[in-house]
């Protein structure tokens, strides 16, 4: 054998070397390719300077458009991409899958709850989302959301030429699900709410670094001064419900007259308080940027605005001045509803979400270990020209028929954890959207405005001010 070596040695080492190779890159190539960034800042000053829009195109023709790792708001993630990504996402919930919030959402929303991260919203407040969010609930929301809407444009926008339609948008939605979540209708205690209501949801999904200055730091602000507040409202709703049985009929009486299944007791105060504000989060924040989303399309888009209008005005002249709108007027405002789902596509009112990966995957020939943080997000198929051809083509007309194929638009996510407020969000945009042309025409005072992407829902970057021409009636 000895003698044998040195002829060997030649071929065995290679050999040795290359097996090596095989184990050793099996090992490294089994996650997405990707980078995770600096340490601590991981990718976050790039999502900060360019937003969750560019950051995920450039990441998917950089690295894979299947998949690619990423190091944001604090936790290594990989983001499954494309419909084959989507439908992994939400045809596997539970299986592979459990909710999970970022460090940041979880601090500044949800302190109190210590097992949030895996939190089953069925068994929390499953009854009380559907109860508020189901059908026959919506449909007595129509007139008090028109009426608001009208209360708004007369005494908010009318008497100006130019309104940051951002700050009114963010006024008229938060004052509308405080209304109709919670009954509280006072406008000083509304007012008093929003700033720190914004504050929280600027910095909700942040880089959690909590020191003076950073959106993180001003989010843990805000949520204290919500909590503080919200928590008030429910002891005083407590106390009514002493003396009125019945309560007033809202969610948080509701939730306050709920006894346990198990043990017969009621929900805690910060229970109450905390599902009321996950409701108030997304009732405000994505609801009100979809309004702006479609507000700018509409005041850049004038053939589009036209034929919204047409639509709109034929509702409105069928109806007597005073009289509000209906479900019946909401299923006509059927063209204006593809405009809103354009619009969503092109810029979608939430950058997607995060999941925990509960068993190890393979997706697309990468493996994803137990413990990994996985996001998916509609960027990675709205402007795919695979699925949207002409993907920057504003055409309404793509939603017409049977639409776009599965998985692709995905806006309200899908599967089980799809968005049970997407019912709420279309009566609200389209309920506003009707008061507001058929109010105004408006155009941008800044032509060139960007939306911003580098937060959870985009936002104009300076507020969205339009030039308001009101129609002659
Ligand atoms: C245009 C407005 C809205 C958009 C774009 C939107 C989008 C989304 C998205 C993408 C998800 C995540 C789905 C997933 O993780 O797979 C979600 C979940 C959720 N949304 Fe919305 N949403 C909107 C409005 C609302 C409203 C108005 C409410 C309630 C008042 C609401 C309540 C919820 C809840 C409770 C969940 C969690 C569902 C679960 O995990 O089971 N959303 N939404």
């Amino acid at each position: 054998m000895e003698s044998l070596m040195p002829y060997l040695l030649p071929v065995l080492v290679p050999l040795f070397l290359y097996l090596f190779s095989l184990i050793y890159r099996k090992g490294s190539s089994r996650l997405p390719p990707g980078s995770v960034g600096w340490p601590i800042l991981g990718e976050n000053v790039e999502f900060a300077v360019v937003g969750s829009q560019r950051l995920i195109k450039e990441r998917m023709q950089k690295y894979c458009r299947d998949a690619f790792k990423t190091n944001l708001f604090g936790e290594k993630l990989a983001v499954l991409c494309g419909a084959g990504g989507n439908k992994f996402i939400f045809t596997n919930e539970k299986k592979l899958f459990a909710p999970w919030f970022p460090v940041s959402l979880s601090k500044v929303i949800f302190p109190d709850f210590d097992h949030v991260r895996h939190q089953e919203p069925e068994a929390t407040f499953y009854n009380f989302k559907h109860d508020v969010l189901k059908p026959e609930a919506l449909r007595q929301y129509i007139p008090v959301m028109d009426k608001l809407a009208r209360e708004h444009l007369r005494h908010g926008w009318m008497r100006n030429s130019v309104v940051k339609a951002g700050p009114a948008t963010k006024k008229y939605t938060f004052e509308l699900a405080c209304r109709l979540f919670m009954d509280v209708v006072d406008p000083e205690r509304l007012d008093k709410l929003l700033g720190p209501f914004s504050l929280m949801t600027d910095g909700m999904v942040s880089l959690p670094i909590n020191f003076p200055g950073t959106a993180f730091n001003r989010a843990l602000r805000g949520g204290r001064v919500v909590r503080a507040e919200l928590l008030r409202i429910v002891e005083e709703r407590r106390k009514e419900l002493e003396v009125m049985s019945e309560g007033r009929g809202d969610l948080m009486s509701k939730m306050l007259l709920a006894r346990s299944q198990e043990d017969g007791k009621p929900m805690s105060h910060t229970r109450v308080a905390n599902m009321v504000v996950g409701l108030l989060v997304a009732g405000l924040y994505e609801v009100s940027s979809a309004i702006n989303i479609v507000t700018q399309y509409l005041a850049q888009l004038p053939h589009i605005y036209d034929l919204v209008f047409k639509e709109q005005m034929e509702i409105a002249t069928s109806k007597g001045a005073d009289e509000l709108l209906t479900e019946e007027d909401v299923e006509k405002m059927k063209y204006t509803w593809n405009v809103v789902l354009e619009c969503f596509r092109i810029t979608p009112p939430s950058f997607g979400t995060f999941r925990e990966t509960i068993t190890e995957f393979t997706f697309a020939g990468f493996t994803v270990p137990k413990g990994w943080k996985i996001m998916w997000t509609p960027h990675s198929t709205h402007n795919n020209p695979d699925y949207f051809p002409e993907p920057d083509k504003f055409d309404p007309s793509r939603f017409e028929g049977s639409g776009p194929p599965p998985y692709t638009f995905v806006p309200f996510g899908g599967g089980a954890r799809m968005c049970p407020g997407r019912g709420y969000a279309k009566l609200v945009v389209l309920v506003f959207i009707h008061n507001l042309v058929t109010t105004f025409r408006f155009e941008k005072v800044l032509p060139h405005e960007k939306m911003l992407f580098n937060r959870l829902s985009p936002a104009p970057a300076h507020g969205l001010p339009i030039r308001l021409h009101p129609h002659q009636k």
